[in-house]
């Protein structure tokens, strides 16, 4: 799908002369990344950036072969300066959007409303997957006919069939699905003031939401993405899922949801590897503390507080930020089976 992108392309050409300080890796991170895949605003600035570079390295051999490495190709100087450019003076106008299809639990609030929005600024279609009493339908009402709401709990099979099968009825196909939906209580293994122990209920609830609908969604939505065509590198699909620092620096109140999270991060890498024969990715991404409406709730006391507990940037995390990392990896296909921390470095104290 081709789509004018003018915005990009006018910040482009009036940015052009500040790029040449930028360099061959990113560039060639770039053209790894663009082979079939999203190309967004983002890319298009980085379409111009080649530009730049074929102009200041015109026919340099060591371009050409740092090129040729990423792209797998095996093109003359010549061949590899017309095509290049061809390309990218097409580039200058259009923008290339592949129209992937993302599903994202918890699409309706904070992290995983940020990556649906991402996700449909970006040129692609979102489902939001979400429970009925979320704000998931205006949500999907506000960013237009590429986003749908699926009204439905993670941890029923019937309600997350029917959001796959949304996907596939409504934009034809699954090529990402993100799992942010998750919940957490704090309460102490056992409270020993009220002689009470953790309620074991609650403990299970945590565990069936965040490990068992995480597992739901995945089993799932592996079905729909097992029917789409692999691209050259035989890539089918990928699966985001959302742990937290917690599965591994778990404070005191956190028993359950720690759990949970672990679970999660235990279940990345042997799913990755049941994956793998079909092409679709598994990684997991753990974040710090984050600006949703989790911690909006909190006192502007307690916010500050935990921002300056962050060693670098000593701020909350902007769930723009996890967006951005859920698109970088989506793009990236070489990550699998892997956690990332996107934590400003902060280690949770007990
Ligand atoms: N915000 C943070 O600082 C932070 C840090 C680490 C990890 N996380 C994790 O990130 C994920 C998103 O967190 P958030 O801060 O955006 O929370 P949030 O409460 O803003 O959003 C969670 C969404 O999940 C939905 N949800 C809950 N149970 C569901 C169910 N059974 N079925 C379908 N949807 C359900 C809720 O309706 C809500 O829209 C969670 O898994 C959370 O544990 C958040």
């Amino acid at each position: 799908m081709w789509e004018v992108h003018w915005p990009s392309s006018v910040v482009c050409l009036l940015t052009c002369p500040l790029w040449d300080t930028l360099t061959f890796e990113s560039y060639a991170v770039f053209l790894h990344n663009f082979k079939g895949r999203t190309i967004d605003g983002l890319g298009c600035l980085h379409l111009h950036f080649h530009f730049k570079l074929l102009q200041r390295y015109f026919l340099c051999h060591e371009v050409k072969k740092r090129c040729a490495t990423c792209l797998r190709i095996n093109q003359t100087s010549a061949e590899f300066f017309v095509t290049h450019v061809l390309f990218v003076l097409f580039s200058c106008v259009y923008c290339i959007v592949k129209g992937m299809v993302g599903l994202v639990t918890g699409g309706a609030s904070g992290l995983g409303r940020a990556t649906v929005e991402r996700l449909v600024q970006s040129g692609a279609s979102a489902v939001i997957l979400d429970l009925p009493s979320s704000e998931g339908q205006a949500l999907a009402a506000s960013l237009g006919d590429r986003c749908a709401f699926a009204p439905a709990d993670v941890t029923s099979q019937a309600d997350v069939q029917s959001a796959v099968s949304l996907a596939r009825e409504k934009f034809g196909k699954l090529d990402l699905a993100v799992n942010c939906a998750g919940i957490a209580v704090a309460v102490k293994t056992y409270n020993f003031k009220k002689d009470t122990p953790h309620s074991l209920e609650d403990f299970q609830r945590v565990i069936n939401v965040n490990i068992a609908g995480t597992f739901n969604v995945i089993r799932l939505a592996v079905g729909e993405m097992g029917k789409n065509e692999p691209d050259a590198d035989g890539h089918r699909g990928c699966i985001i899922n959302t742990a937290s620092v917690a599965a591994f620096d778990g404070q005191v109140g956190q028993a359950a949801y720690s759990a949970s999270k672990g679970g999660i991060v235990g279940m990345t890498l042997p799913i990755a590897r049941d994956l793998a024969p079909m092409g679709i990715r598994v990684i997991t991404i753990a974040p710090g503390l984050f600006a949703t409406p989790l911690l909006a709730s909190l006192p502007e006391k307690v916010r500050s507080f935990l921002a300056r507990q962050v060693p670098f940037p000593s701020r909350l995390g902007d769930p723009a930020e996890f967006a951005h990392l859920v698109t970088s990896l989506a793009e990236n296909p070489m990550i699998n089976g892997e956690i990332i921390r996107l934590d400003g470095a902060i280690r949770m104290q007990p």
